[in-house]
């Protein structure tokens, strides 16, 4: 008798079904994410993913955290519970390469002489691999599936980021053994361990940052300074739904946790790597002596920029995993690694001119044209100089044959002239531009105390750009949609001059507006055409702080902005305010003592002589009469939503008569924290003083922690913060 038909592999059960979408899609995710050897179309992917989506949906039972439906991000958290890590997550030590020596490589042969003292051998195999300036984290496995990850926090306990890691494509949530084998590894059966803790980092490839930042630009979203802040700034994120848009990857290095097979060499767990197709760091190199170890380096430095992501050194390891044991730690550190980084990348170049730009608040900055060079993978051309001080210091002049530097970030600059000629004056800004505004050929001046140049005019057109995209930044009225690029292609096309005349754009003109060339047009469309005007009518209703932010006014920053609102209930107060009168007379230390006429109004430090005196002079000047007149017939005089001129008692707050300075990257973004301690009573600043109290420190805090440890300031971290409230 024939067998009986097997109804149910043609109706495979629901549970059935889900299982097998999760395994095809996991695998088109791999060919994609990992190998970039696709199999299938985009639309057949989606077909797949949405049949998952479906069945996940009608049969809740069957939902699991590491479903591939699953990286689209879910709930926002609250904040980051404490993951300890079973194995210590340790740092390595650094080595350098020596500026202007003979031998740049002495600290690196010095590690390795060490080795050599501590294992009693000539020869000792390490393993060369590229160093990634990301941000570290643990992936935690358990049976093959993916139990949590965490960040390396002070190395013995971390955030738990799971949320936010599983949302990263090229991270296999579970492991499949040995599928894609393609070597034969005597010590590994390939079957799954119990416990795998894998280590890399996290990072996003420099295409794909640039890709972002461009489309944050076009989307009126601040711009990140850099792959390494955008990282560590993203892995932070309690909402996975924004981290899962944004292009981050994972390369593995290192291993944590772990009762599998016995590796016997790194190169053994580059094979484990692989089979469980654990997305791994590479190019890997092996050393086998001094020599080759050298070769190696400069290969890497050689080569340093045809990796698509920031790397600023070479990992240097022991290859075997017996003599690892041998050398075991110091407390920091293993005695078996160690992190040699390069010198920023210089060239020499020539000095072919100096343009100057004219930026928002009408600083004229002197930028380097240069003779192009390739420098860190790609054409350098330009550089900024600063200022007049800077270009004085270094005795820089057109002509001038000049040693540029790509220092970590993205900005080019140039460190020295080579060969000066004596015969050469350093460039002199002022004459350059005889002593005009080269964009509206207004006088230039330059204010006590400052080295920089200015233009006077407040109606230059080089100011325009700037000034609009400042006007609708999420800070100001928030135009979402308006960053510097349709600021560009508005002011390029003659549609607006300044901030106000957004408001005489149509729907129309907007639709039609040219964002790319003559050659290649780009329409900004109708749907972006309507959300800027919806955005513009929102920030008619905006109150007066945030619109005297948005005017751009020199040194009327946010609080001095929040500050004057308090003081006056409309805007058509400010112009001819006798408070700013008063106050640009009154010398800021005598302002609240002396003055009667200001005493009851409590001015508090946010508004200086300086801050009331260009507010004034802004007001009086053509543009700003112009201004005012807009605004009437616009119809629009904001009004301040917190207006209390002569507050009661100052109710005492926590953090009263404190002042806060906020450094490096935190949980969430430094306006969260800033709203924080305000409405605490406490205030921040922007620089480390002596008359700050607090310093609220992030992860890689730089020169502002460094300044508060000088000063003695109180450093606090997030967990220390908490408490002080
Ligand atoms: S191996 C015992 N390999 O840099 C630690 N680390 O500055 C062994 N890093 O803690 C780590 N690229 O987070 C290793 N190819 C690489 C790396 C790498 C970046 C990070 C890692 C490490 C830190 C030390």
């Amino acid at each position: 008798m024939p067998d009986e038909l097997d109804l149910f592999s043609f109706f495979p059960t629901p549970e059935k079904r889900v299982a097998e979408l999760r395994d095809q899609i996991r695998h088109h995710d791999e060919l994609y994410y990992t190998r970039a050897q696709p199999e299938i179309s985009d639309a057949d992917y989606d077909k797949l993913f949405r049949e998952l989506e479906d069945l996940e949906k009608k049969h809740p039972a069957l939902a699991d955290p590491n479903s591939p439906t699953q990286r689209v991000g879910s709930k926002p958290l609250d904040g980051f519970s404490q993951i300890q890590h079973p194995v210590l997550m340790l740092s390595i030590d650094d080595v350098f390469e020596l500026k202007d020596s003979d031998t740049p490589e002495a600290e690196l042969i010095a590690f390795y002489k060490r080795l050599q003292k501590n294992l009693g051998r000539e020869n000792i195999s390490v393993t060369l691999e590229p160093k990634i300036d990301g941000v570290a984290v643990s992936l935690f496995y358990e049976n093959g599936s993916l139990k949590y990850a965490a960040t390396r926090g002070d190395g013995t306990t971390g955030d738990d980021v799971t949320q936010n890691v599983r949302t990263i494509r090229n991270i296999p949530l579970t492991l499949k053994e040995g599928k894609y084998l393609q070597y034969s590894i005597p010590n590994i059966q390939s079957t799954i361990p119990t416990v795998l803790e894998i280590r890399g980092e996290i990072f996003m490839p420099n295409s794909a940052f640039a890709a972002m930042n461009e489309e944050r630009d076009e989307a009126g979203l601040p711009t990140f300074a850099n792959p390494r802040n955008a990282t560590a700034g993203t892995i932070k994120q309690l909402d996975p739904k924004i981290v899962a848009t944004r292009p981050l990857a994972f390369l593995a290095h290192g291993l944590g946790a772990y009762d599998g097979e016995p590796l016997d060499s790194e190169t053994d767990f580059h094979h484990l790597l692989e089979s469980f197709s654990i997305p791994r760091n590479q190019p890997v190199r092996i050393a086998h002596n001094l020599d080759e170890l050298l070769a190696g380096v400069r290969f890497f430095n050689h080569h340093r920029h045809e990796i698509d992501h920031a790397t600023d050194g070479v990992v240097v390891k022991v290859l075997d995993r017996a003599e690892r044991e041998q050398l075991g730690f110091t407390s920091r550190a293993p005695r078996w690694a160690a992190a040699y980084k390069f010198l920023p990348e210089q060239q020499e170049t020539i000095l072919r001119g100096i343009s100057i730009q004219v930026g928002r608040t009408g600083v004229l900055t002197p930028v380097a044209e240069l003779a192009p060079v390739l420098i860190s993978g790609s054409t350098v051309s330009r550089a900024t100089l600063h200022n007049q001080d800077e270009i004085t210091k270094k005795g820089i002049y057109i002509g001038a044959k000049v040693l540029v530097e790509k220092a970590g970030e993205i900005i080019p600059a140039i460190v020295k002239v080579i060969d000066p000629d004596p015969a050469c004056p350093p460039f002199s800004l002022y004459d350059f531009v005889a002593g005009k505004c080269p964009s509206c050929q207004a006088p230039i001046t330059q204010e006590d105390g400052f080295v920089a140049w200015r233009c006077t005019n407040f109606e230059c057109p080089a100011q325009a750009v700037t000034a609009i995209s400042h006007f609708s930044a999420r800070k100001a009225l928030d135009i979402d949609g308006l960053g510097e690029t349709v600021a560009e292609a508005l002011v390029r096309h003659g549609h607006a001059k300044s901030p106000l005349d957004l408001f005489s754009l149509t729907e129309e003109i907007l639709a039609n507006l040219n964002l790319g060339t003559e050659e290649s047009p780009r329409r900004f469309g109708e749907k972006n055409a309507a959300k800027i005007i919806a955005a513009l009518e929102a920030a008619r209703s905006k109150p007066l702080n945030k619109w005297l932010f948005a005017m751009g006014i020199r040194n009327l920053g946010e609080s001095s902005a929040k500050e004057l609102s308090r003081l006056h209930l409309h805007f058509t107060e400010i112009p001819s305010s006798p408070i700013l009168e008063e106050l640009h007379k009154d010398t800021r230390a005598d302002a609240k003592k002396k003055n009667p006429l200001l005493a009851p109004y409590a001015i508090t430090a946010e508004i200086g002589p300086t801050v009331a005196e260009s507010i004034l002079t802004f007001f009086q000047s053509e543009a700003g009469k112009k201004t005012m007149l807009r605004f009437a017939e616009l119809g629009l005089n904001p009004r301040s939503e917190n207006h209390a001129p002569i507050p009661a008692e100052a109710p005492q707050l926590p953090l009263t008569g404190k002042t806060f300075v906020i450094t490096g990257t935190l949980s969430q973004d430094r306006d969260h924290f800033k709203a924080l301690i305000e409405k605490n009573g406490g205030k921040v600043s922007g620089s480390v003083s002596k008359n700050t109290h607090y310093l609220l420190a992030g992860e890689a805090a730089g020169s502002k922690l460094d300044k508060a440890k000088q000063l003695g300031v109180t450093v606090l971290d997030e967990d220390a913060f908490g408490t002080l409230l």
